[in-house]
Parts: structure tokens; sequence; C-alpha cells
């Protein structure tokens, strides 16, 4: 069963910015995209390359490892150009009392 976890107010993401935060050693790249949140693990699937660390593409909902230009769907974690073959993973967020709350397993 996923844990929630409260990982700040909705008022410490600005709109298109990345946050990486760390939930029990997980770390996890969280994007607000107006008022839309999205929570992608931040680790890129090619090689140990931190996500949040990259560019995000806030019209495709997309965000790029900076290391060799895959893209990943903020949506499904699925990578968007090569090199990177395999998914990253998703989390579900929620906002609630104006904090931002992500589910992990
Ligand atoms: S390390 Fe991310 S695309 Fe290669």
């Amino acid at each position: 069963m996923a844990k929630l976890t409260k990982v700040g107010s909705v008022d410490e993401f600005d709109t298109c910015s990345v946050k990486r935060i760390e939930v029990d050693g997980l770390a996890i790249a969280v994007v607000r995209i107006d008022d839309d949140f999205f929570a992608v693990g931040d680790r890129c699937s090619h090689q140990d390359v931190s996500l949040s660390e990259g560019e995000l593409f806030c019209e495709d909902r997309e965000i790029e490892c900076y290391k060799h230009g895959s893209t990943f769907s903020l949506t499904d974690g699925s990578p968007q150009s090569l090199p990177a073959t395999k998914p990253v993973p998703t989390f579900e967020v929620s906002v609630a009392e104006g904090h931002v709350w992500i589910a992990v397993p």
C-alpha cells in the first residue's frame, strides 16, 4: 500500500519548475505546471543521472536528461527519445489543504 507523504506547501513550487525531494531515501523529481503536479523518479533510466537537473518542457509535459538528451513523459514516465528505452517510475500526486502529497509505494 502506498504511503502518503507531504512534500511541501503548494506555494513552495513555482510553475514550470522542478524540485528534487527524498522520501525514505528515494529521490523524486516533483514538477509543477500551473495547477498540475507530477512526480517521477529522479534517476534517468539510461544511467544514474538526476533528471531534476535537466530541462523541463512544460508545454509537452516532459523532462529532459541533461546527459544524453532523452526526454521522459511526466505523465507516465515513458521515454520520448533515445538513448533511454525504459520508463522512469511515476508517483501519484495530490493537493490537499494547501500541501502537496505524494503516494510512495
Ligand atoms: S543518462 Fe540520461 S539519457 Fe543517458
